[in-house]
């Protein structure tokens, strides 16, 4: 089995570049299962109803998010009916919405969880780590593959956390950042990990937004509003190999197109 997981989706031209990459990347590779971060699928911040059923209709198994998730007002309209749309786990008690799901493909049971960091974020979380091994234990006996997509800053939190998790989950991917890292690896117990995937929108950009604001910021520190910038888009994820029988991983790989 193959399972792809797509970097922060970068406003509406991002997930046009998915439309695009996905049947080629289906056929190329035999993906049997997608994960999609879809954050920033909003104009760069949030999601919106109309785009997540964009995704679900490309063939999307799972859609995560982040720090963005609350930043369309039209969330609340829908997170908590969507059966295919998570938001981190780790947020507090009460909050709409859930961190995990467990989906049959296969013949396999798959539970996705979605976590968020703490270091640099600036939102107020439980624990990532104790939340994530809490729900991972309360799911271990009834799944046969846990994935985690830890959207995090920091890569320290997000490397420890990948050890953490090491024969506990099948795959913790990192999201956030949106700048690819080539730390793929398949960890001693078995784990695949990954710090980042990279994200899914445009190219000549800083991490999606447009370049000319983003340096005016850092020039002149006064508050101008972030635009996502135009242009060719890029398409970054990664793709892990399961075994049918026993459910460990084979193969890890990092893709940019
Ligand atoms: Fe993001
Ligand atoms: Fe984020």
């Amino acid at each position: 089995m193959k399972i792809l997981a797509v970097g922060d989706i970068i406003g509406e031209n991002g997930l046009r570049k998915a439309k695009e990459v996905l049947p080629q990347i289906k056929e190329k590779e035999n993906i049997d299962f997608i994960i999609m971060n879809g954050e920033n699928s909003a104009e760069g911040m949030g999601i919106t109803r109309k785009l997540y059923e964009q995704m679900i209709e490309m063939g999307v198994d799972v859609v995560t998010l982040g720090n963005h998730t609350w930043a369309k007002k039209e969330i609340f309209t829908f997170i908590d009916t969507e059966k295919k749309l998570i938001r981190p786990a780790n947020y507090p008690e009460g909050v709409p919405g859930k961190g995990y799901v467990i989906t049959e493909k296969n013949g396999k049971k798959i539970a996705v969880i979605n976590l968020i960091g703490r270091t640099e974020m600036n939102i107020l979380t439980e624990n990532p780590f104790i939340i994530g091994k809490k729900i991972i234990n309360s799911l271990k006996k009834e799944v046969d593959i846990i994935i985690v997509d830890f959207h995090a800053e920091a890569s320290a939190e997000k490397i420890a956390m990948g050890y953490y998790l090491d024969g506990e989950a099948n795959i913790v991917f990192g999201t956030h950042t949106h700048v690819q890292t080539a730390d793929e690896q398949i960890l001693e117990k078995g784990t695949a990990y990954i710090t980042d995937i990279g994200m899914t929108g445009p190219k000549k950009s800083v991490i999606g937004m447009d370049v000319d604001v983003s340096i005016k910021r850092f020039v002149t520190t006064l508050p101008e509003r972030y635009k996502i910038a135009t242009g060719k888009c890029v398409f970054s994820g990664c793709i892990f190999e399961i075994n049918d029988d026993t459910c460990r991983i084979t193969n890890i790989k990092r893709v940019k197109m």
